[in-house]
Order: C-alpha cells, then sequence, then structure tokens
C-alpha cells in the first residue's frame, strides 16, 4: 500500500498562498487530495488553487484571516458543502514580526500570537468537531524548535509562540486520539520561502526547500503514519541534532 494516496481525501490547508502551505497544498493536490488554499492574501489564494486546477486536481481558494473564527467556521462549512468531508487539515498561516525586541509594538506581539497561535488553536478546534463528527482525521501545525540559532531581531516573539504550537500540538494529540484524530507538528529548519528572504544571507544556516517540508507534511497525513502521533518533527537537514 502506498502512503501518499489521498484519492477522495479533502485537506484545508492555511497560509496556501505561497512559501510551505503552497508546497503542500501542491503536494497533497499531486497525491489525489482535493484541496482547500486559504489565505489572507486572495489572489495568492487563487493562484494555488488555480496550479492545481491547471494540474488536472480539485481545489478551491478561500480569502480569510486563519485566526478569524468566523472566516475559519465559514470556509469549513464552505468545505463540507462542496465535498462532504475534512479529511486533512494544516496550518501553515504563520507571520514574524518586522522590529527588533526593544522597538516592538504590544500589537506586534499580539499579533504574533493571534496567528500563530490562536489561529492554529480555532482550526484544529473545528477541525476536531468536524472530525470527530466524521470518524476520524489528520492534522500537521507549523511549529518551531528552541534548538535553532537565533534568526534575527524581534524573533523572541515568534520562537515564544512556536514554542506554544508545539506544546499545543502535543496535548491536542492526547486529547483527540480517542476520536480517530491525529495531530503532529513540523518544525522547520530554515526554508527558502518568502518569509525568510529578509536574512537569507545568515551564516553558519542550511537551507531547505518548501518540498523539502512538504513531502513531510504529506507523509504524517497518510496511512504510513498511522502510529505517529503528538511528535513534533525537525525538518532542517541536522541542524538541531
Ligand atoms: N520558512 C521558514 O524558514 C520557517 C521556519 C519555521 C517555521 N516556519 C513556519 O511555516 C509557516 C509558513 O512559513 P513560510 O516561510 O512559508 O511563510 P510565508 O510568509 O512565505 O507564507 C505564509 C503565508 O501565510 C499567509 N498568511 C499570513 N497571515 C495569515 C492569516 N492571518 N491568515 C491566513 N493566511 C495568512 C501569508 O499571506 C503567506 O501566503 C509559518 O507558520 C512559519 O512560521 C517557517
Amino acid at each position: 500500500m502506498t502512503n501518499l494516496q489521498f484519492t477522495e481525501k479533502t485537506a484545508i490547508v492555511t497560509g496556501a498562498g505561497r512559501g510551505i502551505g503552497r508546497a503542500i497544498a501542491l503536494m497533497l493536490a499531486a497525491h489525489g487530495a482535493r484541496v482547500c488554499a486559504n489565505d489572507i492574501n486572495p489572489a495568492s489564494a487563487q493562484k494555488t488553487a488555480d496550479a492545481i486546477i491547471e494540474a488536472g486536481g480539485a481545489a478551491m481558494a478561500f480569502h480569510g484571516s486563519a485566526d478569524n473564527k468566523m472566516a475559519m467556521q465559514t470556509m469549513f462549512q464552505e468545505v463540507i458543502e462542496r465535498w462532504d468531508t475534512v479529511d486533512i487539515l494544516v496550518t501553515c498561516a504563520g507571520i514574524e514580526p518586522e522590529s527588533s525586541l526593544p522597538e516592538q509594538g504590544e500589537w506586534e506581539w499580539a499579533r504574533t500570537f493571534d496567528v500563530n497561535v490562536k489561529a492554529t488553536f480555532l482550526c484544529v478546534q473545528i477541525a476536531a468537531r468536524v472530525m470527530r463528527e466524521l470518524g476520524g482525521g489528520v492534522m500537521v501545525t507549523m511549529s518551531g524548535s528552541p534548538l535553532y540559532p537565533p534568526r534575527k531581531d524581534g524573533y523572541a516573539a515568534v520562537a515564544a509562540s512556536k514554542a506554544a504550537v508545539a506544546q499545543f500540538t502535543r496535548d491536542a494529540a492526547r486529547e483527540l486520539s480517542p476520536f480517530g484524530i491525529r495531530v503532529n507538528g513540523i518544525a522547520p529548519g530554515y526554508i527558502k520561502t518568502p518569509l525568510t528572504e529578509p536574512y537569507r544571507d545568515a551564516t553558519g544556516v542550511r537551507w531547505g526547500e518548501p518540498d523539502d517540508v512538504a513531502r513531510v507534511a504529506a507523509f504524517l497525513c497518510g496511512d504510513a503514519a498511522r502510529f505517529v502521533n503528538g511528535q513534533i518533527i525537525a525538518v532542517d537537514g541536522g541542524q538541531t541534532r
């Protein structure tokens, strides 16, 4: 039995307009999944959905902020109306504040936690309700590792938010496993995406591609990972050995 077979499966990917989320959306679709590509940027969400459809897959775009409960509820409703099910959730929406720590406004800390942590909670919660009804499902979150070297000034807020996502992921996995729902996290290393463009010249760093993360996400979503639950998998080329 091949692992990467998502025919008749429906996936929602947040932050799917570019970078890691887009790569995961395309990867899942390439292996048969119907994909809802969510992004706060409507044009980029649509671009991802269009790319899937052009390649012969099934996709829809959903414009909305992943930390907006109403929007996310509507997204799940629209996906179920269209495809009857949600089998896979991947939460990729994430941001990094631009200012350094001494300059950082309280709102930047709050926004970072809203998009990185609250959005993960909201989407996992809505998916949990849906998947509990449907008899199971799989979720993958985007976490981080405290072992990575500091990325840039102002990154402490992101590091703190990603530590919260990691702990949330482990506990969500424990609570949701009786319903046949698996929840794992990926801690990407330094990945070449538009987000990391400003510090691409960082020294002592190994850079990976979005597809390096997408392949692991697809594995975690598939049956070959059916006994993998509550784990945070580092995808970093060995940076944190
Ligand atoms: N690239 C890396 O090196 C790296 C490392 C560790 C973790 N991550 C995490 O992986 C995830 C994806 O990162 P990336 O590098 O692809 O970033 P990216 O900025 O290239 O892509 C993120 C996407 O999320 C969208 N987004 C932002 N806020 C949103 C919101 N509120 N609602 C919906 N969509 C929203 C953006 O429009 C963008 O399309 C993030 O959670 C990030 O923290 C990335």
